[in-house]
């Protein structure tokens, strides 16, 4: 059983686009920005803007943080949205989720200019996604599938079977994984709230991709002998005996699941990390034009 670690692969690519954003600077050329709006104090919501920035810091890129207050009108924060867009600095930017009620996320989402959309969230960007063209991928399946090749994980006519079909993870690495690229040219069945027989599925899986967000869902005798395993579940459960009061759990009974799997995320230190690397990738693709002029 080998364990992808998913936090030393995202450090080597960070360290990879830093390398690159460099060799742009000696060239003369811009530094890429990437702007994060966040609305109000949520607590997780803050630590995930303050990691990223910290990564575009050491990827060398130049980033802004634009806070908002809570009680911020949609009105406005579309027009900081329209503001963004015709900044000719920023190259990405995204806004953090999830907004207060009063404030449509789709709405938002829509407004985004999809050429700068680096969370890979506007429809243009999921449609072109879906159709196999260049377009920001968003960060989790574009993470998992980064995991998938930098471990050589065979993909082509393998039975991947995904548990979840959630708009950000499920529904496109299940697109992403039955495309004919590698890593995926794979035979793709998506099990979800209404699937009667999850567990005779998933014993014929070969790669189980699990993003239901429910601890431990997926248990030993419901994998096959060297199946390849991705826990994409963080879910925060209450556990007295941590110094947060909880504990960081994925949807794998990880010990049970690791005694058979040929290849598995731990969690934390799988999945997680590979989110903000591919936002990094995504603004240093913005930042270079690659995909869109
Ligand atoms: N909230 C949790 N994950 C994400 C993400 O990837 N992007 C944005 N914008 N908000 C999030």
């Amino acid at each position: 059983m080998q364990i992808i670690d998913g936090k030393a692969v995202a450090s080597q690519i960070k360290q990879e686009i830093a390398i690159e954003v460099e060799a742009i600077k000696n060239a003369g050329g811009k530094t890429p920005h990437l702007a994060a709006i966040l609305v109000g104090h949520d607590g997780g919501s803050e630590t995930y803007v303050a990691h990223k920035v910290k990564a575009c810091a050491e990827c060398g890129f130049k980033s802004t943080l634009i806070r908002m207050d809570e009680n911020v009108s949609e009105d406005e924060l579309l027009d900081k949205v329209y503001q963004l867009n015709n900044d000719p600095d920023i190259d990405g930017f995204i806004v953090q989720l999830p907004l207060p009620k009063h404030i449509s996320e789709q709405k938002v989402i829509e407004a985004i200019d999809f050429r700068k959309d680096v969370d890979g969230f506007h429809p243009v960007n999921v449609g072109r996604m879906s159709i196999g063209l260049p377009c920001f991928v968003s960060a989790t399946p574009a993470g998992i599938m980064d995991l998938l090749s930098r471990y050589k994980i065979e993909t082509k006519g393998k039975h991947c079977v995904v548990l979840g079909r959630s708009n950000i993870v499920g529904k496109p690495v299940a697109a992403l994984m039955m495309q004919k690229s590698y890593p995926g040219n794979a035979t793709v069945t998506v099990c979800h709230s209404a699937t009667p027989n999850i567990k005779e599925i998933c014993l014929s899986a070969d790669i189980i991709i699990a993003a239901l967000g429910s601890p431990e869902f997926l248990t030993g005798d419901m994998v096959k002998e060297g199946v390849t395993v991705i826990d994409v579940g963080t879910t925060r459960v209450p556990n007295p005996n941590t110094k947060s009061g909880f504990k960081l759990t994925g949807d794998i009974k990880f010990d049970e699941v690791s005694q058979k799997a040929a290849f598995i995320t731990p969690v934390p230190g799988g999945v997680g990390p590979m989110t903000i690397c591919s936002l990094m990738k995504n603004t240093l693709l913005a930042g270079k034009k690659a995909i869109y002029k």
